[in-house]
């Protein structure tokens, strides 16, 4: 029998409540498939830090990193000013377990609301894989003559031959594994981001090398923008930089029905990784009953994935799309039909039963 030692950050606002109903899923798929789950929760996020000061203390980071996968709910508070916990928390994560690759999914389910007039299931289905430790994020940079009239902020983008590469690499391997239409579209800006998106067409062609089977394609992100609302059918698999990354992926959310669906995950593959709903705390909803859980459902299936329990994953992906179909009306937080209790419930039935 398989035995998986997993984290579980709840985190803040809802993240706790939609974290719950992962775990039920979670169990439920493990039950079933007959794999051992020990799960081990961390109190990290916005109350810890206001209680006293911490965001992942040295220990913890020593446990999380000897975990299979961790399944992380939100962060974010309103009581703390912005920046404090994203990078003290998640880009912490990412940076110190070298979770170099962010891994976002854009799927409509049958039975889902998407704005795009005219375009279904069959036309939105294909992978973000974005760059998750280099580009704008290192915190490199600086200001000079701060707080003066003749001050300057630069900020700048990192990116490296090997961080590339590995990046890249992952996401030819993963089209090929997806095996839909073989298409792997570079998205940048190589009209303008002259050094950066030059070393990333270089790396993107040569290990293309290696991948005869996969069609190469590039897309400059503005434009990418505007295939992804206008011909959505035409992506597959999309790699990109680590802040194109990030815009083009709330774009995404968007059009496969919001936020309550939505789920991706950090990954070092091979090694560990996190995978969270990827819509916020909506501290505002806290202890209502009313968010929907299907997105952190969908990140304990996407872990179960990354550990290579296909059948697993595959029992909540399939439970996931009853619900979808026969329950729940709507994905919006109180406009569901359901709480979010008993959509956890649902999901975990379906999942036994399947
Ligand atoms: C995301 C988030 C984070 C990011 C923030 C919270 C630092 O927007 O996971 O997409 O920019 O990567
Ligand atoms: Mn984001």
């Amino acid at each position: 029998m398989s035995e998986y030692e997993i984290g579980v950050i709840p985190g803040d606002g809802t993240g706790p409540e939609v974290t719950a109903e992962a775990v039920k899923a979670l169990r439920a798929a493990a039950e079933v498939g007959g794999l051992k789950v020990r799960l081990a929760e961390y109190d990290l996020g916005g109350e810890r830090y206001l209680r006293n000061g911490e965001l992942v203390p040295d220990s913890v980071l020593s446990e999380l990193k000897g975990m299979k996968a961790i399944l992380l709910g939100a962060i974010g508070h309103p009581g703390v000013k912005p920046g404090i916990l994203e990078q003290g928390i998640l880009l912490k994560l990412r940076f110190a377990l070298d979770l170099y690759i962010n891994l976002r999914p854009v799927v409509l389910y049958p039975g889902v609301y998407t704005p795009l007039r005219d375009k279904g299931p069959d036309d939105i289905d294909f992978v973000v894989i974005r760059e998750n430790t280099e580009g704008l994020y290192t915190g490199s940079g600086g200001f000079l003559k701060k707080g003066t009239p003749d001050e300057i902020a630069v900020q700048e983008s990192i990116n490296t031959r090997k961080g590339i590469e590995r990046c890249v690499r992952y996401a030819y391997e993963y089209c090929r594994k997806r095996n839909r239409r073989k298409k792997l579209t570079l998205c940048g800006k190589t009209n303008v981001l002259t050094y950066a998106f030059d070393l990333w067409e270089r790396v993107f062609y040569d290990v293309g090398r290696e991948f005869p089977d996969i069609q190469t394609d590039y897309a400059h992100v503005d434009a990418t923008c505007m295939w992804m609302i206008k011909n959505p059918e035409y992506f597959d698999v999309i790699v990109t930089d680590n802040m194109f990354g990030d815009i083009i992926t709330d774009l995404g959310a968007m059009i496969q029905g919001g936020m309550g669906i939505a789920a991706g995950g950090n990954i070092r593959p091979g090694v560990t990784g996190f995978f969270e709903p990827i819509g916020g705390s909506a501290p505002k909803y806290t202890g209502q009953n009313k968010i929907n859980p299907l997105a952190a459902i969908c990140s304990a299936q996407m872990l179960l994935e990354f550990l290579g329990e296909e059948k697993a994953a595959s029992r909540i992906l399939a439970a996931v799309k009853k619900a979808l179909q026969n329950d729940i009306r709507s994905l919006d937080a109180g406009r569901m039909g359901l709480g979010t209790r008993e959509i956890g419930d649902l999901v975990a039935g379906y999942i036994r039963k399947c």
